[in-house]
């Protein structure tokens, strides 16, 4: 008998437990010690009936996802499910926690299934690039009905527990807040009153009922080409549920999901999707600090100045029913950040996602001031005044005399020295950097900026509070923009080169929008308004290397007003009321005469070669990155492109883009590229050097 599952015996009710911390997961060894206890519970002749249950805090959260991508190992999970369908006793699954992928399927493989109310159940296989491959697509039609079953395998949500009673996927609903009394209560209840149940895989109903009308699959695939443009497996989890209805039998349907699940197993977005599973949890344990470590307790809130920014970051704390004060200089400016507050939970509303109460609630959640005292309360103080150093410098200055002993105290700056902010304050260990994303309330990522002196504490209280924010937290060291904004800042300067050597805005785009970023970077930039750019480059006048290529395009249309869809025009135009970018004859005038200007003969360049150079250069500074430490592993900056500038999940993140290119091919193409234009462009060193070796950026961070 494996020691991660056992058999043990209650009255007539031989129970099976599960305990494979942390989740469950049906490994080698839980699969194989299912069908051992399962022969050990049919052979038991004091056993009337078996429950399956999960020993720790859940049911399985699904199959092994580490073991994906290697030699498969017996028994495969779909033959331990049909065992458990066709064993020779009751079997019941006794549900609390999540019962996921191949939890549920081998939940469906039971004749029963009961669950404590605050259980889930889902088949989230489709978020990672791969389709429920152990009968799922087959059984779960069979009692939930097509239609949920394909609205559930194509999403992957979490069904509670309630709903999926509603739905037929659950038998029961216990009363029972202890798994083992609900699965023992109902388990006596089937012995007593002799209830008796059709194995999942010969009910035909809900599958009879669909051949009638197939509609619900041209629906669905044609949903699909818009919210899962680009991805691979919801359209084969379509296929293989509409297998069911044509298989000759149950069990060619599973042989025909088997054969798609491989193709999804093979297909390189699963092995992106899955490095993005692990990296959004792998972001959050940060070397060097006591995992006991507790962070400090931020009951209260402040956020100083109430414009894009900092009315999102309240909107952040109010969401997380943490009280809020909003500090800004002048009732006019406080008056309009609380109304544009109140204004995006109104337009929430109108969508269904909150009650007006809610809004209410919300609402009485933030409190605005024109006074700094008002943050002698606040256990975390938010700055998001504007991106001036003589600003910030300035109110971290009177904070010190303000915040209570141990306050945090963040800066929400995008670019600027967070040493040299914390250094205003008499008590640098309580200062960092908390990097919010525009907009605040939405985006998920949140770069924690650690400085000098930023004590272990501090850090873990930032990265505490982003997790209750619902943010992905990346630790960054300080830089001129840190992870993020520093590697865009050397992306967008060789697309502004494109610009001058031949494209368009609109032809970058695409490319980058092919590739699988929601929008290119000329569209974002029109989105953020053109006027941010602007100001910073003038910052940068002062310092900028005299030799250095400066391309003037972005500064043209910010002088004809063009400040992006906020004046209807920036590097596209925009007609009343709508967002859609729209090439402009006046940009490519613009971008022509800029060429022209500097004796560059414009020549084709095509999409490849657009989204090489921009992969390129965001690889090439991410390895200086994770050279001078200021993030710790390469998943970090995957993870930070991933949340905060939208790079293809499915692609994994730029290091891991490289990595499976092969870092030589990497470096022959910045070779390249630096052949013609050696001021722009040089390996770094750290790429260079594993690419010698043949290595690659994951093999390079686990030998760290
Ligand atoms: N396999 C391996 N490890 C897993 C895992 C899985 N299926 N699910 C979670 N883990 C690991 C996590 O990596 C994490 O490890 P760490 O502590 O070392 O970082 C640990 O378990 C705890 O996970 P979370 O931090 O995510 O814990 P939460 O409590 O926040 O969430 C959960 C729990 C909801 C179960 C969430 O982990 C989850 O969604 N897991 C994935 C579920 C899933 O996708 N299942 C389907 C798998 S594919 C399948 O079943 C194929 C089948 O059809 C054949
Ligand atoms: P904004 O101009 O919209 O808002 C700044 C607000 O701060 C204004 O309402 C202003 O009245 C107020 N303010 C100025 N000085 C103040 C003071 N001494 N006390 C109280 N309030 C004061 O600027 P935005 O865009 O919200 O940016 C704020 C910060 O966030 C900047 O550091 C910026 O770099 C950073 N940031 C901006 C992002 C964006 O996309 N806009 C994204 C991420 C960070």
């Amino acid at each position: 008998m494996s020691n991660v599952v056992s058999y043990s015996r209650e009255g007539e009710i031989g129970l099976i437990t599960i305990a494979n911390p942390p989740v469950n997961a049906s490994s080698q060894a839980v699969r194989q010690g299912l069908l051992d206890a399962l022969a050990q519970g049919v052979a038991d002749s004091g056993a009337k009936a078996l429950v399956i249950l999960g020993d720790g805090r859940t049911f399985i959260a699904g199959a092994d996802i580490k073991e994906f991508g290697k030699t498969p190992l017996d028994p495969p999970l779909g033959e331990v499910i049909n065992q458990i369908e066709t064993a020779p006793k009751t079997t019941i699954a006794a549900i609390h926690g999540t019962a996921l992928g191949g939890g549920l399927e081998v939940a469906l493989g039971c004749r029963f299934r009961v669950a404590v109310r605050s259980a889930k159940v889902g088949l989230p296989e489709v978020l990672l690039g791969i389709l429920p491959g152990a009968g799922g697509t087959q059984r779960l039609p069979r009692v939930a009905g097509v239609d949920n079953a394909l609205e559930m395998i194509t999403t992957g949500r979490h069904v509670p527990a309630p709903e999926a009673f509603e739905l037929g996927i659950l038998d029961e609903l216990s009363q029972e807040t202890d798994v083992k009394a609900a699965g023992l209560a109902f388990a006596n209840r089937v012995i007593a009153e002799g209830l008796a149940s059709k194995p999942v895989r010969d009910r035909d109903e809900k599958l009879t009922q669909a051949r009638a009308d197939r509609s619900v699959f041209a629906e669905i695939r044609a949903k699909l080409e818009k919210s899962a443009r680009g991805l691979f497996s919801p359209f084969r989890c379509v296929d293989a549920v509409e297998a069911a209805l044509d298989a000759p039998d149950f069990v060619a349907g599973l042989k025909r999901e088997r054969e798609l699940f491989q193709e999804c197993m093979d297909s390189p977005q699963r092995a992106g999707l899955i490095h993005s599973f692990f990296g959004e949890r792998e972001v959050a344990k940060i070397p060097g600090i006591p995992k006991d470590l507790k962070g400090r307790t931020v009951a209260a809130a402040g956020v100083i100045g109430a414009g894009t920014m900092g009315g999102g970051i309240a909107m952040c704390f109010a969401n997380a029913g943490i009280p809020v004060t909003v500090v800004e200089t002048s009732q006019d400016a406080l008056d309009r950040g609380l109304g544009k507050i109140r204004a995006n939970y109104e337009i929430s509303a109108r969508r269904g996602r909150f009650t007006d109460a809610q809004v209410d609630e919300r609402m009485g959640r933030i409190t605005g001031s024109l006074d700094l005292a008002d943050l002698k309360g606040a256990d975390m103080i938010i700055e998001a005044v504007f991106e001036s150093m003589e600003v910030k410098r300035e109110v971290f200055g009177k904070l010190h005399a303000i915040a209570k002993p141990g306050a945090i105290l963040a800066s929400n700056t995008s670019y600027l020295n967070v040493d040299e902010i914390a250094a205003t304050t008499g008590r640098p260990q309580d200062v960092l950097g908390m990097h919010f994303f525009s907009p605040a309330n939405v985006m998920k990522l949140l770069e924690v900026v650690r400085g000098a002196q930023t004590s272990d504490e501090t850090l873990r209280t930032a990265l505490d509070i982003g997790k209750k924010l619902g943010k992905i937290g990346v630790v960054s060291g300080v830089c001129d923009g840190f992870i993020g904004n520093r590697m865009l800042k050397i992306y967008k300067t060789q697309m502004d080169y494109l610009l001058e050597d031949g494209a368009l805005p609109w032809e970058v785009d695409a490319a980058m929008t092919a590739f699988g970023f929601p929008m290119g970077p000329y569209a974002v930039g029109d989105l953020a308004g053109l006027d941010i750019g602007y100001m910073n480059r003038r910052r940068e006048d002062a310092t900028r290397d005299p030799s250095e290529r400066y391309v003037a395009i972005a500064d043209t249309l910010y002088d004809r007003g063009r400040l992006g869809q906020k004046t209807g025009s920036g590097w596209y135009r925009y007609e009343d009321g709508n967002r859609k970018p729209i090439p402009d004859p006046e940009v490519e005038a613009i971008i022509l005469a800029a060429s022209e200007e500097k004796g560059i003969t414009r020549r084709p360049i095509d999409a490849d070669e657009i989204l090489t150079r921009a992969l390129c250069a965001l690889v090439n500074e991410g390895a200086r990155i994770l050279e001078e430490g200021i993030a710790f592993r390469p998943v970090d900056i995957d993870m930070v492109w991933q949340f905060g500038y939208g790079f293809p999940r499915y692609e994994g993140g730029p290091m891991f883009w490289a990595d499976r290119r092969g870092l030589d091919r990497v470096v022959a193409d910045i070779e390249r590229f630096a052949a013609k234009d050696p001021n722009s462009w040089s390996v770094a060193p750290l790429l260079k050097k594993l690419a010698a070796e043949g290595s690659t950026f994951k093999a390079w961070s686990a030998a760290q």
